[in-house]
């Protein structure tokens, strides 16, 4: 719950990593069936929270897209039901925009315009971040998302589900310089990232050793992490550079990794320039940053939904042009 003047009233999540980690991955059946038990319990203890009667809701926000269409339906239809019964506005907002804005939940709060790095489990992308709403695309993932490649590289290191955390972790411990693995495009000259072959990298070498020990799994964690860490920060100060801006903001999972948070700010401030994170927990997926998002959409005049569409496949920028099309 956000208030336009109190700032964060209540930020509660129910994390399903419990439910999914025997599987190794997102089950959609049962996100969606958990998704339906746990949303209404989770309104109100925020509600209980903040202090605040349901009445006082001026505005609902829900993610609208991208995601998948069962759990996305279910927090939908539970926005839409509020609005409804409250005769409130209801605004649906892309996943990316909650964490593409969620820096500006954080002091001090960086002025636009920016350059944003949203690292997360299913995207990798540099934007250039003109407002609230004016996004443009200056590059992306032509495979596997970062935190993608963090996952599978745990598993593959046998490390449980969700990796990314437990392979920084491991890494810690690790020599990066022990395996010189590809850092993929990063002489590439564009703003693009590929980060599957640098996964196939880590398995050949593991296969070459036969059995790992101890010693290689955290030499070979550092080693992976080093190479996505160098390839993104890399790519960062180029596109700060091409923008001519100073300002560089980190959002999304990934963005919650510390050799990635200290690289970035030894390297702006060796520029002149300045990094901005959300508060560390709002770096992984919550709620908070949607109604933030919303929130300051709201205020910039953007029109509340009719319906209550979602998309399960959505890029920002239509999104950011009110363009409901995507079915
Ligand atoms: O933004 P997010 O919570 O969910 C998506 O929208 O995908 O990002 C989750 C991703 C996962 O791939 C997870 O492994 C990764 O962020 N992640 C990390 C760290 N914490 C979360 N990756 C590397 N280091 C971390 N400390
Ligand atoms: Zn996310």
């Amino acid at each position: 719950m956000y208030d336009t003047g109190a700032g964060l009233l209540a930020d509660l999540l129910h994390s399903q990593v419990q439910l999914h980690s025997a599987y190794g991955g997102v089950v959609p059946e049962l996100a969606s069936r958990d998704h339906v038990r746990r949303l209404l319990p989770l309104v109100r203890a925020a509600l209980a929270a903040a202090g605040r009667e349901i009445e006082e809701i001026g505005l609902v926000a829900f993610t609208q897209g991208p995601g998948l269409g069962g759990a996305l339906l279910v927090g939908a239809s539970v926005a839409a039901g509020i609005g409804l019964a409250l005769d409130r506005p209801v605004m649906g907002i892309h996943h990316l925009e909650g964490h593409l804005l969620s820096p500006l939940l954080a002091e001090p709060r960086p002025a636009f315009p920016f350059v944003a790095l949203l690292v997360s489990g299913g995207h990798t992308q540099l934007m250039r971040v003109d407002g609230v709403g004016r996004y443009a695309l200056l590059g992306e993932t032509l495979d596997d998302a970062a935190g993608e490649a963090f996952d599978k590289t745990a598993t593959l290191l046998g490390l449980e589900y969700p990796g990314g955390p437990a392979l920084a972790l491991l890494a810690e411990g690790g020599d990066g310089a022990r395996f010189p693995l590809p850092r993929p495009m990063l002489a590439s000259g564009d703003l693009d990232f590929s980060f599957s072959g640098l996964k196939t990298a880590v398995l050949t070498r593991a296969r070459d050793m036969g059995s790992l020990d101890d010693r290689a799994r955290a030499d070979l964690a550092a080693s992976f992490q080093a190479a996505v860490v160098d390839v993104l920060a890399a790519k960062c100060i180029a596109a700060l550079e091409r923008e001519g801006l100073d300002r560089l903001v980190v959002a999304g999972g990934v963005g919650a990794n510390a050799m990635l948070r200290e690289r970035l700010v030894r390297e702006t401030a060796a520029r002149g320039a300045d990094v901005f994170f959300p508060p560390a927990r709002l770096c992984t997926d919550n709620g908070a940053m949607i109604a933030f998002a919303a929130a300051l959409k709201h205020g910039a005049g953007a029109a509340p939904l009719e319906g209550f569409p979602i998309h399960a496949r959505w890029d920002l920028e239509s999104a950011a042009r009110g363009d409901q099309s995507t079915p």
